[in-house]
C-alpha cells in the first residue's frame, strides 16, 4: 500500500490488518506509551484545503505519537485558482522532501491528483463528496470493539448520504467487510448512485431503524449543496422531526444498537443532545479516541511500505 486514497478498491485482509495494528496502538496509547522511534527523522505534513477539528487533530498526535516531525499547513481556497493552487503546492512539498503528505481537499479526486505529482505517500482525509477513508477506519474499528465483529451486523447510516464522504467511505468498508448496510433519508438526499452501492435505501426513519445494529448520524452538509439548502431540505425543525435521531426513533433498532456520529455534530437537527449523550448508546467520543490509533497504523503502514523509506 503506498498512499491511502479511498476505502473502495481495499480487500478484506488489508481492512483487517489495519485494524488489528490500529487495536493494537489503542491498548499502547491506553497503557501511556509511545514508539517515537517508528517514524523518526520523517516528515508528516498535515495540508488542509477544507476546515477540520478532529481529523486534523489527529493526524498530528498519531503523527507526533510516532516520532514524525508534523507540519500543520491549512490553505485559504478562497482567492485562488484551485487546480494551479493544487500542483504549485505538490512542487513545492516535493522539494521539501516530505515523507507522509495528509490532504484534505473540497474537490473530490484532489488527493489523486496530489499522489500521482508527489514522492510522499498521500493520505486523502477527506475530498469533496468522494471518500474519507480514515474515518471508516476509525468507524470500523469503533464496532469491532464493542460489537466483537463487523459481519452479518446492519448498519443504518441516515440524513444526507448525497454529499458525505464519510457516507462513501463507510458503505464501502461495510459491505467488503460483510455487514448490511442501509441509507436512510429524504430522497433529495439519497445519491442515485445508491442502488449500485449495494445497499438497501429507507425513506422513512422508523422503517429504516428497525432491528439495526448501528446508527450512524450525519450532518447536513450544506456546504456542498450549492446555491443553499432550500430544495433539498426543510426547515431545521421539520428535518429534526423527520430525520433527527431521538429516544422515540432510536427504539426501533436492538436494544443494544450504538449510536455513532464522524462530528462536527448540529445538535437538535441531525441528532438529539439526550441520545448523543447518553453513555449506554453513544459511542461518538470512543469513536474520536479511535481516530487517533487507526491513523497511527495508517502513517505505520504507508512508511513501512517504503514512501521515501
Ligand atoms: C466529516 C468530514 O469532514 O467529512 N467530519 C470528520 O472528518 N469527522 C463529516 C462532516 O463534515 O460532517
Amino acid at each position: 500500500m503506498r498512499h491511502l486514497l479511498a476505502i473502495e478498491g481495499l480487500h478484506p485482509p488489508q481492512i483487517g490488518q489495519l485494524l488489528d495494528l490500529a487495536e493494537s496502538y489503542v491498548l499502547l496509547t491506553r497503557s501511556g506509551k509511545t514508539q517515537r522511534d517508528l517514524l523518526r527523522g520523517r516528515t508528516l505534513i498535515n495540508l488542509f484545503f477544507e476546515d477540520s477539528t478532529r481529523t486534523r487533530t489527529s493526524f498530528e498526535l498519531a503523527g507526533k505519537r510516532l516520532g514524525a516531525d508534523v507540519i500543520n499547513m491549512s490553505v485559504s481556497t478562497s482567492s485562488v485558482n484551485k487546480g494551479e493552487t493544487l500542483l504549485d503546492t505538490a512542487a513545492t512539498l516535493n522539494a521539501m522532501h516530505c515523507d507522509l503528505l495528509v490532504v484534505r481537499h473540497g474537490q473530490s479526486g484532489a488527493p489523486n491528483l496530489l499522489a500521482q505529482k508527489v514522492d510522499a505517500a498521500v493520505i486523502n482525509a477527506g475530498d469533496g463528496t468522494h471518500e474519507h477513508p480514515t474515518q471508516a477506519l476509525l468507524d470500523a474499528l469503533t464496532i469491532r470493539r464493542r460489537k466483537g465483529r463487523l459481519e452479518g451486523l446492519t448498519v443504518a447510516i441516515c440524513g444526507d448520504i448525497a454529499h458525505s464522504r464519510v457516507a462513501r467511505s463507510n458503505i464501502h468498508l461495510l459491505s467488503t467487510m460483510g455487514s448490511r448496510v442501509r441509507v436512510i433519508g429524504p430522497p433529495t438526499l439519497i445519491p442515485a448512485e445508491a442502488g449500485r452501492l449495494g445497499v438497501e435505501v429507507f425513506h422513512d426513519m422508523n422503517a429504516g431503524l428497525a432491528g439495526a445494529d448501528i446508527v450512524m448520524m450525519l450532518r447536513l452538509q450544506r456546504e456542498r449543496m450549492g446555491g443553499g439548502s432550500g430544495g433539498l431540505v426543510p426547515s431545521a425543525r421539520e428535518y429534526f422531526r423527520f430525520w433527527g435521531l431521538d429516544a422515540a426513533k432510536l427504539a426501533r433498532t436492538k436494544p443494544d444498537a450504538l449510536v455513532m456520529h464522524p462530528g462536527p455534530m448540529n445538535r437538535g437537527v441531525e441528532i438529539d443532545s439526550a441520545v448523543a449523550d447518553d453513555p449506554a448508546r453513544s459511542v461518538i467520543r470512543e469513536q474520536v479516541e479511535m481516530g487517533v490509533a487507526v491513523r497511527m497504523a495508517v502513517l505505520d503502514t504507508l512508511a513501512r511500505s517504503g514512501a521515501n523509506g
